[in-house]
């Protein structure tokens, strides 16, 4: 083990799992077409770091040792009774005896020893992993040409390979299949969330078309309900963490984990996921194009003002019409590359994103111990410290 390298191998925990991730997303995405088929598939050719996919899978692991929603026969009708999460201590937790999620119903229960080693990851977890992967892919897709980028995971663009078109159809056809995927897992509760994210998207999306809408501090796209550093935090949820959080939570409640562990869940990926974009935005400023494999230094270009610049405009009170205005006059991206730089700006964002970190590790930890749990901790610090 080398110094300040990982304590817990990730790759040996749910490698396995993760192995077949690309293969069966190709599967779920064959098509007739061949040109639609090169499309869609385009992304997945290259090594995505598939963070969403591990993540679920970790969260999987983690909660199959935690407290379980057991349903109680009374009368002729099943109640749902969460085991509370203050039994933690008790090593004599209730757990589901089948691993099939439809017969949730059907089973019967029986105490198990709590061991760590014990842990274990369902089939509809899997591909929870897959499908959140193949909406995250469409979105990058869609991204790209809203972005003009001409680079992704190093490679060229696919708008910029096939054409706006093609690049939009193939986005389109990643969300159709993951949709079939999505309601093969006859989960209503699931179903709800992940549907719920693809809107966030484009909510998230939208908001930040609007983010120059500044007047007295405040974003004038919701009637003037959010300072623009509010107006921002909600795009970034919008934008990035529902996913996560809701693939976290949509993991325990396929896992049968009780409301208490599924919130836990959701809370971890909410902040570790916003914790994932406040550094996305750092790493805008600070690192190259060439070590990021897609365009840096790409916001400002694109009229976006992110948390780096919001929190050097308190410093430099001249931003606010440079923010004002998209950065569209001569000049602009230049003047705010600098201010930013010379600000407490990327220090600010840093540490906002590691407050975020450090929730995310608040509310994992009420899970019991396990190697899953260390790997979920451990993420939160490589998030914080990645450089791509
Ligand atoms: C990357 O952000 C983009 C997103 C996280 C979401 C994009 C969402 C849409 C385009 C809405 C349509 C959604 C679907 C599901 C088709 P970025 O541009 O800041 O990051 P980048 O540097 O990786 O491009
Ligand atoms: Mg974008
Ligand atoms: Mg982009």
């Amino acid at each position: 083990e080398k110094k300040g390298g990982p304590i817990v191998d990730t790759k040996e925990l749910v490698g396995e799992d993760l192995k077949d991730l690309k293969n069966n997303i190709r599967n779920l995405l064959g098509t007739g077409h061949p040109m639609l088929d090169t499309v869609s598939k385009y992304y997945f050719q290259a090594d995505g770091k598939h963070i969403r996919p591990l993540i679920i899978l970790l969260i999987a692991q983690a909660t199959s040792l935690a407290p379980k929603k057991v349903h109680v026969r009374i009368k002729d009708s099943y109640e749902e009774i969460d085991t509370p999460i203050s039994e933690l201590s008790n090593f004599h937790i209730p757990t589901l005896n089948s691993n099939n999620n439809n017969n949730i119903n059907n089973s019967t229960y029986t105490p198990r020893i709590h061991e760590p080693d014990q842990s274990y990851i369902l089939p509809s977890q899997r591909r929870l992993g897959e499908i959140v992967e193949m909406i995250h892919t469409a979105s990058l897709l869609h991204d790209d040409v809203i972005d003009l980028a001409d680079k992704r995971r190093n490679l060229p663009s696919a708008n910029e390979t096939f054409g706006n078109k093609m690049a939009v159809l193939g986005g389109d056809f990643l969300l159709a299949r993951a949709s079939i995927a999505l309601a093969r897992l006859r989960n209503h509760e699931v179903t709800e969330l992940i549907s719920t994210v693809i809107a966030n998207l484009v909510e998230g999306e939208f908001m930040q078309l609007r983010n120059g809408q500044v007047e007295n501090g405040r974003n004038r796209s919701n009637n003037g309900r959010m300072t623009t550093f509010e107006y921002y935090m909600e795009k970034t949820y919008m934008k990035t963490a529902s996913l996560i959080s809701k693939s976290c939570r949509s993991s325990a409640v396929l896992g049968g984990a009780s409301d208490e562990v599924c919130d836990i869940a959701y809370t971890y990926g909410k902040n570790i996921g916003l914790a994932f974009q406040l550094v996305d935005d750092m790493l805008d400023f600070t690192v190259s194009s060439e070590e990021l494999g897609k365009p840096a230094g790409a916001d400002l270009k694109l009229g976006l003002a992110t948390a780096p610049v919001l929190f050097a405009w308190e410093e430099y009170p001249e931003l606010g019409k440079l923010i004002k205005r998209n950065f569209d006059q001569e000049g602009d991206v230049g003047t705010a590359w600098n201010l930013v730089l010379k600000s407490q700006g990327l220090e600010q964002t840093r540490r906002l994103a590691q407050s975020h970190c450090q929730k995310a590790i608040a509310a994992i930890s009420q899970l019991p111990d396990s190697q899953a749990k260390m790997a979920l901790i451990q993420l939160t610090e490589m998030a914080l410290v990645r450089k791509k």
